[in-house]
């Protein structure tokens, strides 16, 4: 989290944030256990699309590829506030940020296709994305 001079958050919403973090690194670490067991078994899509895959940090992630465009907080700026699409499904919100494919139309061009340009130089794993959209469902 930044300073205090430009963020309003209340102690319970930084509590929560915080909270939610704790939950998130142990059903994180957990994933990632079995995500090692069943490498190889066919079944690490199911593993790669549980809720736990918010083990990359989705602040972090969220803060050096989308606040430029929509906002430290997601509010909107060049791109619009996020609040409809964190409550997409994973599947569509992926399928926006990999591809630039909203539910029912296709993204402008301003909008990245991160699995063509990538994050930090590849293309961002179903974890980054996951985590993404975790962090952008914690936001009021
Ligand atoms: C270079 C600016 C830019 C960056 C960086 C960027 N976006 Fe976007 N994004 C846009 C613009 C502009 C739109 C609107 C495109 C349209 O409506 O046609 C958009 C649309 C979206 C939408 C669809 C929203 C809706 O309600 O239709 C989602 C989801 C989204 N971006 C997520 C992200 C995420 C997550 C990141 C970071 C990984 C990101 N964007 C990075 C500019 C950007």
């Amino acid at each position: 989290m930044s300073g205090h001079t430009d963020q309003r958050y209340s102690v319970s919403e930084i509590a929560s944030v915080l909270g939610f973090l704790v939950v998130g690194v142990v059903l994180g670490v957990g994933a990632y256990r079995a995500g090692g067991r069943l490498a190889g078994t066919g079944s690490v899509a199911t593993v790669s699309a549980a809720p736990a895959g918010i083990t990359p940090d989705g602040v972090a992630l969220y803060a050096a590829n989308c606040a430029g465009c929509h906002g430290p907080h997601a509010q909107g700026g060049v791109g619009p506030g996020l609040r409809a699409a964190a409550a997409w499904n994973s599947a569509q919100f992926a399928h926006a940020v990999l591809n630039g494919r909203a539910p029912e139309r296709t993204l402008g061009t301003v909008m990245p296709r991160f699995a063509t340009t990538g994050m930090d130089g590849q293309p961002p794993t179903d974890a980054q994305v996951a985590a993404l959209h975790a962090f952008l469902k914690t936001l009021p």
